[in-house]
């Protein structure tokens, strides 16, 4: 019996040597190099995906499990045809905690005016601007799921005014959250820096649009290490042109690799970075892909476990 891996181009061999290496008495099938699926398909006893196409693996008779390749799950909730299996998200905390620190590292770079000296360097110009306290520089994180609960904690412990908000009640210790539409303008109203770690679903899509921007303190920063559909990008662009945000770092797209004809490629106030703020990597996660396989075989039940959104 074997284990379709279908990582969408990233390291599939990587994953495929860890995953054979975990389960010598598998067969693991790379998606895209299947010769004959039609074959291979009563085979497949686990599918181990990410941004796997609509509709494939209800193909497979003997599915037990789908193991997804990361935390969010906004793909396989747009499949219609998901077999009823245990679906399993990836939750790893190798993941999370590079997450809290590229958000980190760029609230330092914000707060020290990082940007500033480097410009200032090109000039050969010497000059110290004060800053404030990090107590009184506020970010405010959207979403409280796993990744926020954790990007909020690592900036507050390093001395950042944190404030919370999710759509749902949170309890995060020193770190003031609001929930709920009506708390939101309250949640960002002071933020110096917006952080996006929403999860991607009817209600966020555009969740980040010029009514919020407007909210937000005039120069305030935005991070997006979430997803790319929660940002409305004529919105987030207008605000950058017309200095209503003074920096956006955008690490997630609506369309990705994002287009070399995206504004967002060459614009002064924005930094790209490929999808990497928590790249997922088979050293770490393959030993929590394997024990939740092995939990299936056992009978136990797999964990964190996701519940498709009912149609
Ligand atoms: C990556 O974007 C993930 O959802 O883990």
């Amino acid at each position: 019996m074997s284990i379709l891996l279908n990582n969408n181009g990233y390291d599939n061999q990587t994953w495929y040597q860890a995953l054979t290496t975990a389960f010598p008495d598998k067969a693991v099938h790379i998606y895209d190099q299947i010769v004959n699926l039609d074959e291979t398909a009563h085979e497949i006893e686990y599918a181990v995906v990410w941004n796997h196409p609509n509709g494939d693996l209800q193909r497979y008779p003997n599915l037990k499990g789908i193991l997804l390749l990361g935390a969010g799950t906004e793909h396989i909730d747009a499949d219609d045809n998901i077999p009823h299996v245990p679906i399993v998200r990836l939750i790893d905390p190798e993941v999370i905690k590079d997450m809290g620190l590229y958000v980190l590292y760029w609230v330092m770079d914000q707060h020290r005016l990082y940007d500033t000296y480097r410009v200032q360097q090109q000039q050969a110009k010497w000059h110290r601007h004060n800053i404030c306290q990090p107590s009184a520089f506020n970010v405010t994180v959207l979403g409280l799921g796993a990744v926020g609960k954790a990007v909020a904690n690592g900036l507050s412990m390093n001395g950042f005014s944190v404030t919370g908000w999710d759509a749902y009640p949170q309890q995060l210790n020193n770190i003031a959250c609001f929930h709920s539409t009506d708390q939101l303008a309250t949640a960002v109203e002071q933020a110096d820096v917006l952080v996006n770690c929403l999860p991607l679903n009817a209600s966020t899509q555009h969740f980040i649009n010029s009514d919020l921007i407007e909210q937000l303190p005039v120069g305030a920063m935005l991070i997006n290490i979430s997803r790319g559909d929660i940002i409305d990008d004529d919105a987030l662009l207008s605000a950058l042109d017309n200095n209503q945000l003074s920096r956006a770092v955008l690490d997630t797209f609506s369309i990705e690799p994002l287009p070399s004809a995206s504004r967002y490629w060459q614009h002064p106030k924005v930094t790209v970075t490929p999808h990497m703020s928590g790249a997922t990597y088979a050293r770490s996660a393959v030993r929590l892909i394997a024990d939740n396989i092995r939990r299936i075989e056992n009978g136990e039940q797999p964990f964190p476990l996701h519940q498709p959104p009912t149609p």
